[in-house]
């Protein structure tokens, strides 16, 4: 399963390039399965996530190769419209297929994702949305059958919550369907941009990618593009925390600054500084970070319930009491316990968590819970006094590329075991 062994105390400093987007790439390289042609996608980021949504591709037919960052997927091949219970498994946002596959096959086979480290994260908007479209869905021994007896058909869909996944299963299915679908309420996130760019690349008629109401245009067909993956916002603020918990200075290259503009008020707040040169960004921190009073997950442009985790270690050695509302995930504080582990004094009632700031963490033996969990964990080790063992790092693998060699690169003392 592997560890980092973490040699806490270091100030960190330099200067790092930030990886494309997790969240964006999944969605996109998705996408290429409606694609009639070859599709060249740039700054992919090297991540096991990123490797299971290419053995997806492959089971379906698409002929795959992969340089470095740049991945290009033929999709002329598709000759399935399933993906294996392995692979659903290894990733719960493979449900981001189901749209693709549908819109390619006019039928699609998936088992259902079940539930997950944080939380239940049903998919019943992703099913009742499809089916506005005239997509018949059976569920049964966990698996989900969909059929188009008709053809597609454009619909307006009204979202009870923005979910960014079926915001882009929605985008997905309409692309090639026929006549307008409208979302309202659709998520805002930039990874919605993203993928919305990237289609109309291929010639899908997409308006309104990254605000609340999307329309989508149907065409016959999309055709191959090259497209640049966006920086990575989460990846982004991960690495200013880190910063920030160690006193030290940091410049992050290739990003842009307004995706990550809902961290810097919380930042600022904790007494650091923040400087913004184009697409390069530094950030200084002060000897003692200071108490954010409220941080509250919301959708984009909300706080990001993905570095949730990481902020909550930044809390944790604060001077002062701070206060975490999870708005998004009903269970997203399994990292809390370890973070007890380390020393931090943290309570937590419900969705509520009431962080009193520690002058210093200690080394401990932890256990990442989950992917944002595991990075929060690393940044306590950071910070803390002596060694920090944080098993389980597969799930960081899942978000963050190189993750330890950027740490180290910055100063950091981060050992991988097997
Ligand atoms: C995406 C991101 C994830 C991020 C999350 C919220 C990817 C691959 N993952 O996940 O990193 O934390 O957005 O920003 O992009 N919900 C339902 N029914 C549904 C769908 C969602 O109740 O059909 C609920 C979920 O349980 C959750 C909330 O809505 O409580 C948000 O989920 P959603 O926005 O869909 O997140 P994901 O797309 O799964």
């Amino acid at each position: 399963m592997g560890k980092f062994i973490v040699e806490g105390g270091r100030r960190l400093r330099g200067e790092i390039k930030i990886q494309g987007s997790k969240n964006s790439v999944l969605p996109i390289l998705a996408a290429c399965v409606l694609v009639d042609g070859v599709s060249v996608i740039h700054n992919c980021p090297l991540l096991s996530d990123t490797d299971v949504t290419i053995k997806i591709l492959e089971h379906l037919g698409c002929s795959v190769m992969r340089e470095g960052h740049t991945v290009t997927v033929d999709s002329t091949g598709v000759n399935a419209f399933d993906i294996p219970d392995t692979l659903m498994r290894e990733m719960r946002s493979s449900v981001i297929f189901l749209g693709a596959i549908i819109g390619r096959s006019g039928r699609a086979e998936i088992s259902t994702p079940g539930g997950c480290e944080i939380g239940l994260r049903p998919i019943d908007l992703h099913i009742s949305s499809i089916k506005k479209f005239g997509v018949e869905i059976a569920e049964e021994h966990g698996r989900l059958e969909c059929s188009v007896p008709d053809a597609l058909r454009g619909t307006e869909i009204t979202l009870a919550f923005p979910s960014v996944g079926a915001t882009e299963n929605i985008m997905l299915t309409a692309a090639t369907a026929r006549g307008t679908t409208t979302i309202i309420n659709a998520a805002r996130e930039p990874e919605i941009s993203d993928l919305a760019d990237f289609l109309n690349g291929c010639g899908a008629r997409i308006h309104g990618g990254g605000e609340g109401i999307i329309t989508v245009a149907g065409v016959d067909s999309l055709s191959g593009t090259e497209h640049t993956v966006i920086p990575d916002r989460i990846a982004a603020a991960t690495y200013m925390f880190s910063a920030a918990m160690t006193h030290g200075t940091i410049i992050l290259k290739d990003i842009i600054p307004a995706h990550i503009g809902p961290v810097f008020p919380v930042l600022e707040e904790a007494g650091c500084e923040i400087n913004i040169k184009g697409r390069e960004l530094e950030l200084t921190a002060p000897p003692r970070i200071r108490r954010i009073h409220k941080i509250s997950t919301m959708p984009y442009p909300g706080f990001p319930t993905d570095i949730q985790a990481p902020i909550m270690a930044l809390t944790a050695v604060a001077d002062g009491t701070s206060v975490i509302i999870e708005n998004i995930f009903e269970s997203r504080f399994k990292h809390v316990a370890e973070l007890i582990r380390m020393g931090a004094d943290i309570k937590t009632e419900g969705r509520m968590a009431v962080i009193q700031g520690v002058p210093y963490l200690t080394g401990a033996s932890v256990v990442s819970p989950d992917l944002r969990g595991g990075s929060a964990l690393v940044l306590a080790g950071l910070a803390a006094k002596g060694i920090t063992e944080v098993s389980d790092i597969h799930h960081i693998d899942r978000g963050y590329e190189s993750f330890e060699e950027i740490l180290c690169a910055l100063g950091a003392s981060v050992k991988r075991k097997a």
